[in-house]
Formats: structure tokens, C-alpha cells, sequence
């Protein structure tokens, strides 16, 4: 009896921590803490264009290099701060991806697209432009309509990995350190893919399929975080399953100013999971920038996507 009332006892203790708990970490949110996000150097490189020399070059390089763009053979060129005609290159294929004027200089609506929090995985993939592949593929439903047709801009990852046809129900489980905040959203978010698709989805406590978890910077996968703004999540192609939200960001259940609303990342990163690269829609779930308070859903591409992929 005791030990029942025990047991009782610091289950509502529980319960009254885990309604009290920050998010992530939301108690650091004071204005004095207030450290500028990883991509803000590149606000300090507008304007610029082939021939320029400047100081934070060097980190736009390593920037477009992170999510593929950008190849040095030679680590001297990688590591220089000269704006060189690989790098202008570079910028342009970044430029047509995100639907920009392909000129080379960094202005200031390229700027402000690469300065946009994101997801962790690459736009290129090893030489692989998945934000192109369908790109030019139109679903012509009546070509000699040109004004109603619709452009499909979905992609897949190279080598286009998928679940094998049998596996339609997934299992999904949390590692131990996931804030309890988290399960409600990303749980939403693996309801809303299988209302959509052929796949369903389902907690387990142990040997699950996809496993989500918290991680901060360095976190043993050759792809560290770097805390607070910038990367916010990846997530790896089957049959992986591995998906990370990153620890350091200030994280919300809905849209809350200057926070990363859970769901939205999660409905992204399960894209991921299931196999989708980033797609050039930008009301696409599988688009890779991400704003704060910004709440989305899956949109029409994506689930073309997944139906695509798996011929259903
Ligand atoms: C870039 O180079 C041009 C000359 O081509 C120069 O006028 C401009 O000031 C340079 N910009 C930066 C940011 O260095
Ligand atoms: C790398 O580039 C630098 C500067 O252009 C050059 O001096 C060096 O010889 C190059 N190294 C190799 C291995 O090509
Ligand atoms: C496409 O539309 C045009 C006129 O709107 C029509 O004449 C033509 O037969 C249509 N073609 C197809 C393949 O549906
Ligand atoms: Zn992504
Ligand atoms: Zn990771």
C-alpha cells in the first residue's frame, strides 16, 4: 500500500516536472544570450562576386560545401578567402535551386535564402542536385495548356533508397533524452504522413525502426550541430532511421516567435526517413529552409513524392 501511494506520488511529481519543463532550451532564451546564428557571417559577404577577396569567404565556402555545392580538390582554394570561379558556380547552382536569377553575385535575396535555418542534409548529394532532378519534369496533363500544367519538384536521395515493398508499418520510439513536449508533435506528424500514403506508423519501446532523439554539436555522425539557428534536424535515408532534432534550438509545440515548431520539422525529417530529398517547392514540407514560428504541412508534392517513389 505504501509503495502504491509511493508509486502514485512521484508519478504526479513527474508529471507536474515534465509540465513545467522548458522545451529544449527555451529557459535560455533571455535577450543577453542572444548569440547570432551560424549563417549570419553571410550577411557580411553581400555584394559579393567572382574577383572579390574578403574575410568571411572561407565560410561561405564551407557553407556551400556542407550542403554540397561546393568541391575543392585542392584543401589551399578550400580554405582561402578568394571568390573564385568554382565558388561562383557554386552560387549560381544554389540560385537556380532556390528559384533565384542565376547571376554568381551574392545579392541580397540570395543572401537572405541562405541565411534561412534549415535542415542538415546536403541539396547535393554526392554530385547528385536533388533539388533538379524533377525539375524540369513536368506533369503534363496537356502540354499545349502550358499555363495549367504543374512542375513537379519533389526528388529523392541518390540511389533513390526506399523501404522494401513488404515493410508498409513502421515503428518509431525516442531516444532517452527526447523532452516529453516532443512526443505529442512528432507523433502528429507520423499520423499525418500515413492518412497520406501507404505507410502506417507506430510507438514501440525498443528495436523500433526510425529512432528520434535530441542531439547537441558534435554527436558522433559526421554531421555536428552547431547550435542555436542554422542546421535544425536531419535525418538519414532508409533503411537508416535515424532522425535528429538539434538540442540547442529553441523549440515549440506550434507557432511561438523566434522557436522551431516540432511537428513542421518532424513532418520534414519522417520525408527523409521514407526517402524524399529536398524538393524546389517552397510550400513543400520536403523544402529544405525552415522559418521560426512558422507552422507547415505536407503539400501536394510531397506526397506525389512518396507515391512516386514507391509506385502506389
Ligand atoms: C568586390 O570587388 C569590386 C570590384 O570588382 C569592388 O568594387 C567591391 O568593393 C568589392 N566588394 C567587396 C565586399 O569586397
Ligand atoms: C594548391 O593551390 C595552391 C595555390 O593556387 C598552389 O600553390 C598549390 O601548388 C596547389 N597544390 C596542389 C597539390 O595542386
Ligand atoms: C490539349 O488541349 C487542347 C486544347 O485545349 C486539345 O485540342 C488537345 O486535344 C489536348 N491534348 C491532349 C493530349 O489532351
Ligand atoms: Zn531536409
Ligand atoms: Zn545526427
Amino acid at each position: 500500500m505504501a509503495l502504491k501511494q509511493f508509486n502514485l506520488l512521484s508519478f504526479i511529481f513527474i508529471l507536474a516536472l515534465i509540465s513545467l519543463s522548458p522545451i529544449g532550451q527555451a529557459k535560455r532564451n533571455t535577450p543577453s544570450d542572444k548569440k547570432p546564428s551560424p549563417f549570419e557571417f553571410i550577411k557580411t559577404v553581400q555584394g559579393c562576386h567572382k574577383g572579390n577577396k574578403t574575410k568571411e569567404i572561407h565560410n561561405l565556402k564551407k557553407y556551400l560545401h556542407k550542403f554540397g555545392y561546393l568541391q575543392y580538390p585542392n584543401q589551399t582554394h578550400a580554405n582561402n578567402d578568394d571568390f573564385d570561379e568554382a565558388l561562383e558556380s557554386a552560387v549560381k547552382t544554389y540560385q537556380r535551386n532556390y528559384n533565384i536569377n542565376p547571376t554568381g553575385t551574392l545579392d541580397a535575396t540570395t543572401v537572405s535564402k541562405m541565411t534561412t535555418p534549415r535542415c542538415g542534409v546536403p541539396d547535393i548529394i554526392n554530385g547528385k542536385n536533388t533539388m533538379q532532378k524533377h525539375g524540369t519534369k513536368e506533369h503534363e496533363s496537356n502540354s499545349s495548356s502550358k499555363h495549367i500544367h504543374t512542375v513537379s519538384h519533389y526528388s529523392f536521395l541518390p540511389g533513390n533508397p526506399r523501404w522494401p515493398r513488404s515493410k508498409t508499418h513502421l515503428t518509431y520510439m525516442f531516444s532517452a533524452n527526447t523532452p516529453a513536449a516532443a512526443v505529442g508533435p512528432v507523433s502528429r506528424a507520423f499520423q499525418k504522413w500515413a492518412s497520406s500514403t501507404h505507410f502506417t506508423f507506430s510507438l514501440a519501446q525498443s528495436s523500433a525502426d526510425l529512432v528520434i532523439g535530441f542531439h547537441s554539436g558534435d554527436h558522433g555522425d559526421g554531421n555536428p550541430f552547431d547550435g542555436r539557428g542554422g542546421t535544425l534536424a536531419h535525418a538519414f535515408a532508409p533503411t537508416n532511421g535515424r532522425f535528429h532534432y538539434d538540442a540547442d534550438e529553441l523549440w515549440s509545440v506550434g507557432p511561438v516567435q523566434d522557436a522551431f515548431d516540432l511537428e513542421t520539422v518532424a513532418l520534414h525529417e519522417i520525408g527523409h526517413l521514407l526517402g524524399l530529398g529536398h524538393s524546389a517547392v517552397e510550400a513543400a514540407i520536403m523544402y529544405s529552409g525552415i522559418g521560426a514560428g512558422v507552422t507547415k504541412n505536407l503539400h501536394p508534392d510531397d506526397i506525389q513524392g512518396i507515391k512516386s517513389l514507391y509506385n502506389v
